[in-house]
């Protein structure tokens, strides 16, 4: 089965916004992942609704929604009108996180939940088979562009022992850093899906390069 590519339009040119997402339309790519950030949970601002109203009405591909913000419950109803397909919120900044996921299913979408480079593993005991998607932090969330912190390929393994152990069968997602080898080390320890940023935008054939990504085989 090959791998699921959710490339990241944080790296995208936003002066032809349009452009590029035409480029994911004919790609192979499966979903768009659209990271918004608030200047308070991350030290950095993106982009809101608005722009994301504009990308859905651009796209069929499903979308693939990171909020990096205090109080993502807040917005499920938002996240839900510009037509994403999951909604994932970060574990730190939900105290309530098993109340989060069940509004985000009640509200139509698939709950998936983040986990910084500093939050292990283990706190999702409770909460895996409730789960459409984990999402693993494999950069300090905030910018595109930034290293690949290795010890995530060891996150993503004992996460697949989890579900396996579980029988959740949540999907797992990984963000930040994602090239072709560190996309074929974390298929290699049980990744489902690759969010890539900069490699795809960077690249002097986009389309390709997210075709290579998706061709990686997973286990
Ligand atoms: C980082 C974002 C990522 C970012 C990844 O805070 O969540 O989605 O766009 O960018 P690259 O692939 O360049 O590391
Ligand atoms: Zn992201």
């Amino acid at each position: 089965m090959g791998t699921l590519v959710s490339p990241s339009i944080l790296s995208a040119d936003f002066a032809h916004l349009a452009k590029d997402i035409e480029m994911l339309n004919r790609s192979d790519a499966d979903w768009i992942h659209a990271d918004v950030m608030d200047g308070v949970f991350v030290p950095n601002i993106s982009f809101g609704f608005p722009v994301l109203k504009y990308v859905h009405e651009l796209t069929q591909k499903p979308l693939d929604v990171h909020l990096m913000i205090v109080q993502p419950e807040k917005f499920i109803h938002e996240v839900k009108s510009i037509g994403a397909k999951v909604m994932n919120v970060h574990y730190e900044a939900c105290p309530h996180i098993h109340r989060v996921i069940q509004q985000i299913r009640e509200a139509g979408m698939e709950p998936a939940v983040t986990l910084n480079p500093g939050t292990p593993v283990h706190i999702l005991d409770d909460i895996i088979r409730d789960l459409y998607m984990v999402l693993v932090m494999s950069v300090n969330p905030g910018f595109g562009g930034q290293a690949f912190i290795p010890h995530s390929l060891e996150k993503v393994a004992q996460l697949k022992e989890l579900i396996l152990r579980t029988g959740s069968d949540a999907l797992i997602e990984v963000d930040g850093g994602v090239n072709h080898e560190t996309g074929a080390a974390l298929v290699a320890a049980g990744a489902d899906v690759l969010v890539a940023g900069s490699v795809v935008f960077g690249s002097a054939d986009s389309e390709k390069t997210i075709g290579e990504l998706k061709s990686l085989k997973r286990t």
